[in-house]
């Protein structure tokens, strides 16, 4: 399972916290901070990793689980892996490039890769190269008139699952951010200067394919540059009915954590619900997202689809999400860790990794289906959450 042209880089990335140490080193300081960075006093994202951590699974013997298969159906599709990509804006400025390596992987693994309102490559040629593997992620900004209109892009582009973020009402203090002078568009004093000079490899291969941007915001009118600090806060009740209206396709609303929130967005006729604190990007004193699943879950019901992110590292964190009452999991900053480790290779390499840490953790625990993964596979062990959609 493992990748065939290993470098020194790729060879010695073997998980998660490995591509986060490897980017470290690579990517100038300010865009590293931008990836890794959190809210306020970063506890929230702290407290992700480390509640997942306390999470044991049951392991079980004497089953046979020879052939074991990790693809799942979920919301209309076949995925090949019960993880995918999050949404991420300006992520080249991981790497150059780093947009079109993860709808690469996305195609290549059968999986989603979320494009952002703020991606640093169009909706329209991300479509092109995730051959339907895209999911549209929409930020309401400027105006719900904009909002729609980019919503009809992604129409018009051919997605057809559309996710609508709602923590973020005004984009958050990052504190390394602010340190670090981190603006869109950039301004390049001398400590940015700095910070660029001693990262050689990084910077001319940035220079030479272009300063990254909010590529869904040029031209006048409308269209207008992406202001990052601009307010969020349009987005309301109101405005998902009207979103439900608008789209024909699978709606998912990401960024929830609070029960009765999640059963009225269901009400709402959402198609699928995505548990997240935004990777504790958003509010410090936000609860751990893993510790809000399972509430969730009893609000919308065993057979309503949940997606989950923040904190998920590794492949027996992925299972740990789905024991917990997530149909599907979705990885942030490991995915551009990777790139910044190493490109294109680098991510390849942690996607198998990972994809080879669910296989084991799969046979450890006694299963052979991934579909089967459900509360029972906790301990202490719980009552099974139920069935779960496909
Ligand atoms: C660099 C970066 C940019 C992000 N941009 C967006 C975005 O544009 N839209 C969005 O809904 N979430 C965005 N997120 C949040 C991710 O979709 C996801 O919820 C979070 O990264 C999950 O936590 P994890 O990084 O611990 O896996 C971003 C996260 C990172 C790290």
């Amino acid at each position: 399972m493992q990748s065939d042209n290993k470098t020194p880089v790729t060879r010695n990335l073997v998980c998660s916290d490995d591509a986060e140490r490897l980017a470290r080193r690579r990517m100038p300081r300010m865009m590293f901070d931008f990836v890794d960075g959190a809210a306020g006093s970063e506890t929230a994202h702290r407290l992700n990793l480390s509640e997942l951590e306390k999470i044991r699974l049951q392991p079980r013997v004497l089953v046979n689980v020879e052939s074991r298969t990790m693809g799942k159906r979920f919301l209309g599709e076949d995925m090949g892996l019960p993880f995918g990509i999050a949404p991420m804006g300006m992520c080249n400025l991981t790497w150059p490039g780093a947009d079109r390596m993860l709808a690469a992987a996305a195609v290549e693994r059968q999986i989603p890769v979320g494009v952002s309102t703020a991606a640093s490559t169009t909706i329209e040629d991300m479509a092109e190269c995730s051959k339907g593997r895209a999911w549209f992620q929409l930020y309401v900004a400027q105006s719900i008139d904009t909002a729609l209109e980019m919503t009809a892009r992604a129409r018009a582009a051919g997605y057809t699952t559309l996710m609508l973020t709602v923590d973020v009402p005004q984009i958050s203090r990052r504190l390394r951010d602010h340190r670090n002078g981190f603006q869109v568009p950039f301004r390049l004093g001398v400590k940015q200067f700095i910070d660029f000079a001693v990262h050689p490899r990084w910077s001319i291969s940035t220079l030479l394919a272009g300063t990254p941007s909010p590529a869904n915001f040029t031209g006048g009118g409308p269209r207008r540059g992406f202001m990052r600090n601009e307010g969020r806060g349009k987005v309301d009740w109101a405005f998902l009915a009207q979103l439900r209206d608008a789209w024909d396709g699978n709606l998912i609303v990401k960024g929830v954590t609070f029960p009765e929130d999640a059963a009225r967005i269901k009400k709402t006729g959402a198609d699928a619900i995505y548990v997240s604190n935004h990777g504790g990007r958003q509010l410090d004193s936000a609860p751990p997202a893993i510790a809000t699943l399972a509430p969730i879950r009893a609000a919308v019901g065993p057979d309503y689809p949940l997606i989950f992110d923040s904190g998920i590292r590794s492949g027996e964190d992925v299972i740990k999400a789905l024991a917990t009452g997530a149909d599907f999991v979705m990885l942030g900053r490991p995915m551009l860790y990777a790139i910044g480790a190493d490109g294109a290779r680098g991510l390849s390499t942690l996607i198998d990794n990972i994809a080879e840490e669910v296989d084991t953790t799969l046979a450890q625990i006694g299963l052979k289906d991934i579909a089967d993964v459900g509360s029972h596979c906790l301990y202490p062990r719980h009552e099974d959450t139920g069935s779960r959609k496909g």
